[in-house]
Parts: C-alpha cells; sequence; structure tokens
C-alpha cells in the first residue's frame, strides 16, 4: 500500500496503476461502512485507492471541523488490512494552496434538507469531490447511502461535469441496535448513544406505517416527530419525506421516497434515512 500526500506523486501513481481504478473518498476515522466501500471497490477494481482528507471547505463556521475525529495510523492498518493499493492523504494546503478561490455549486438538490441546514456544505462537498475525482481520475467512486443527498449531489456534480466517474452507491451499515456507523458516533456520550437509537426508530415506524398503507406524508411526518420528541436528549433538524429524486418534500408518499432525519444529541447532529 502506498500512501500519497502530494497531487503531483499521485499523478505518478495513476500513470503506473493497473486499471480500472476505483476511489472510495473519506475523511478518515474509517468504520465498517467504510470499510464495505472498500470492500466492494476491491471486487470491481485492479487498483483500490482510499483518499483521507477532512475537508475544511464542507464546515460550517460553528461546526465540528476541529472536533471531527482523526486517526491515521489506525485508518491506514484498516486500509493495508482491506487490501487497497493507493492511500491520497493530502493536508489541507495541498488540496487549498495559498489564493484557492474556485468552488463548484450544485443547484437545486444540494439546496434542501442537509443544504438548507448547513449553508455552504454541499459547496464544500462538491469542490473537493471533483478536486479529488480530477486528481484520482478513478473509473467508479463509491458512496454510502447514509449521506443519501450528498450521492445525489455528487451524481449530478459528475454528470453535469463530466468527471468520467460512475458514482456507486452502497447501503448503509449498521449497528446491532439499527443505528448507522457515523465517525461522529464516537463523540456521543453513554446516554446520547443510548438515545440516538431514536433515529432508526423513527426510520422504522416510517417504514411500518407506509407498508400498513399510511401514504399521508404529513401524517408519517408527525409521528416520526412525536417518538423521536418522545426522547428527551433528541433536538431535531429535520424529519422529511421527500420524493428520492428532487427531495421535494411529498404530500403523499410513493416508492421510491426518500425519508430522513437529522437530529442532535448535545453538540453531536446525527443523520439517517431509508428509501421507502
Ligand atoms: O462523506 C464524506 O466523508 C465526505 O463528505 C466526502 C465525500 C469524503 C467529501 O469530503
Amino acid at each position: 500500500m502506498k500512501i500519497i500526500e502530494t497531487v503531483d506523486e499521485f499523478r505518478q501513481a495513476y500513470a503506473l496503476a493497473k486499471k480500472p481504478l476505483g476511489l472510495a473518498p473519506t475523511m478518515g476515522f474509517l468504520h465498517e461502512g467504510h470499510l464495505s466501500l472498500v470492500k466492494r471497490a476491491r471486487e470491481d477494481n485492479a487498483t483500490v485507492a482510499v483518499s483521507i482528507f477532512v475537508n475544511p471547505s464542507q464546515f460550517g463556521p460553528n461546526e465540528d471541523y476541529g472536533a471531527y475525529p482523526r486517526d491515521m495510523e489506525s485508518d491506514l492498518r484498516k486500509l493495508e488490512e482491506a487490501g487497497v493499493d493507493l492511500v491520497f492523504a493530502p493536508d489541507a494546503a495541498e488540496m487549498y494552496p495559498d489564493g484557492f478561490d474556485t468552488y463548484v455549486d450544485v443547484g437545486s438538490i444540494a439546496e434542501r434538507l442537509e443544504g438548507g441546514h448547513r449553508p455552504g456544505h454541499f459547496r464544500g462537498v462538491a469542490t473537493v469531490v471533483c478536486k479529488l475525482l480530477t486528481i484520482v481520475r478513478p473509473d467508479r467512486v463509491y458512496f454510502g447511502q447514509k449521506d443519501a443527498q450528498q450521492c445525489l449531489v455528487i451524481k449530478r456534480l459528475s454528470r453535469d461535469l463530466n468527471l468520467g466517474a460512475e458514482v456507486i452507491v452502497c447501503p448503509t451499515v449498521r449497528e446491532a441496535d439499527g443505528l448507522a456507523m457515523s465517525s461522529r458516533n464516537v463523540n456521543l456520550n453513554a446516554e446520547e448513544r443510548e438515545a440516538a437509537r431514536v433515529l432508526f426508530k423513527s426510520l422504522q415506524l416510517a417504514e411500518y406505517m407506509f407498508f400498513s398503507g399510511i401514504k399521508d406524508a404529513n401524517e408519517l411526518r408527525r409521528q416520526m416527530r412525536h417518538t423521536i420528541e418522545e426522547e428527551p436528549l433528541a433536538k431535531i433538524d429535520y424529519v422529511s419525506v421527500a420524493d428520492g429524486d428532487t427531495l421535494r418534500e411529498l404530500d403523499v408518499a410513493a416508492s421510491p421516497a426518500l425519508v430522513s432525519v437529522a437530529v442532535n444529541f448535545g453538540k453531536t447532529r446525527l443523520i439517517d434515512n431509508i428509501t421507502l
């Protein structure tokens, strides 16, 4: 496994790498969810690259950029075990050198849900992913369904700017009690961790109601809110039942609708979703 910190060096490695090349972009602090992307990339490609970069431009001024968990040594061990060939781990100055002044704005799909609550977030994500796809030039790029809107934003980006990578979305990996794996879970204290089970519980409730014949999206959102609000440590950012392609809120839920939630537990903000 080769660890590469500069764009120039990655370009040289690219020239020598067997194709097709698959990339799993990450911000590190790797868990089973990330490793499932790597495993899928390993099955599909001759060369597997993973990027590790905590991207400052996707964090708002009051968000957790500084507190975002990091553990490069442990990440590299996991990637080596998973059979990764290339790790791209640039520092912030390599990705955003002095005078950097070009950003990528994806349109309406990036404005709702996470985009509405985290202004500038998807501008940062789209910019860094555009750069990663241009530097790494993968044939396939792998993302987790847990960040459903991010997947839609990146598909739009890749299509609109002809970035040439097939975007592959892999299923959300969950803990035994249903909590979606996230690097941020480590920031939950014991009570918050227990409380966070309510995320998946609310999504399961929506699924149960939908398949029992309740298609009124307001009623689904209302019952989900009610379930989450029963948990005193949970502070809701949004509860959404939206069209799976446009992310417009629905009046009547119809398959495939994206049911998604964003909830704060103390200082930790978690998101999760299911598709009906
Ligand atoms: O999902 C993430 O970890 C990040 O948003 C990504 C795609 C690596 C871009 O920084």
